[in-house]
């Protein structure tokens, strides 16, 4: 089975209303083909139904960039995925690093999380990568599979067809410092052997896109997209310019 490539931005907590509207209509221009690419914006809550109401007659998907591991009520600021669902978005970002890191997001809550996503109907993007730390004692294999099997009793309940992963070092993001296509091939690899492993075991077809993100630019793109594992890319810094997002798409 031939999986589309997944373009997915994250644009963070950047831009006011203006801005991100402004943003919005430039990538609305953006020209691509639907049957062979994929491509999603995440953008602060806030934007959601803006967002929507810009880019889904264009064909171009958005997301959130996390929920609440927690269905409805008394939770102050929280932001619900059927809430998410609710406003038009069809994609959400859980287990980014940064959340992770900032907000001490355990896999018993990132599995929470993603069983919310799951019933609200949602497509869930899920974020794992090892640390600086963990390269450098070369455990970043064991870390990356560690990650997945903490969660995989929820995670295998996700239809394939509404799960991506994304690989993303904790040391390439926001650094400047992208994975060499070679390092990012390894992972990619390890982690589809990983799948391929889990699924076969419970008879299913493994067909996931792995995204690689972590200073991805137009520079980079082309390299990292030729590697046989890598689906696509998750976008931050390069994805709050119009061009040099629009230059990583054109680079698929
Ligand atoms: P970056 O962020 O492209 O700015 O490194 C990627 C991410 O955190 O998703």
């Amino acid at each position: 089975m031939n999986l589309k490539t997944c373009i997915v931005a994250n644009w963070k907590m950047n831009l006011n209303f203006q801005e991100a509207e402004h943003l919005l209509h430039e990538i609305s221009h953006i020209q691509f083909d639907t049957k062979k690419m994929d491509i999603t914006i995440c953008v602060p809550f806030p934007y959601l139904v803006l967002a929507t109401s810009i880019l889904k007659p264009k064909g171009i998907h958005v997301g959130a960039q996390d929920c609440s591991a927690h269905a409805f009520g008394a939770f102050t600021g929280e932001v619900s995925a059927a809430m998410i669902h609710s406003c038009g978005a069809e994609y959400v970002i859980i287990g980014h690093s940064e959340r992770r890191m900032q907000h001490h997001e355990t896999p018993m809550l990132l599995s929470q999380k993603i069983i919310q996503a799951l019933e609200a109907g949602l497509h869930i993007i899920f974020c794992i990568g090892e640390s600086a730390l963990e390269r450098a004692h070369n455990t970043q294999f064991e870390v990356i599979s560690q990650q997945l099997t903490e969660v995989w009793p929820v995670l295998k309940q996700v239809p394939v067809d509404r799960l991506i992963l994304a690989y993303e070092p904790v040391w390439a993001i926001g650094t400047g410092n992208s994975a060499t296509p070679d390092i990012a091939q390894e992972m990619h690899a390890h982690i589809k052997n990983i799948l391929l492993n889990q699924y076969t075991s419970e008879s299913k077809d493994q067909s996931i896109n792995v995204l690689y993100g972590g200073s991805c630019t137009p520079e980079n793109a082309y390299a990292l997209f030729k590697m046989a594992d890598i689906d696509g890319a998750l976008i931050g810094g390069a994805s709050l310019k119009s061009k040099s997002f629009i230059n990583i798409v054109n680079a698929v």
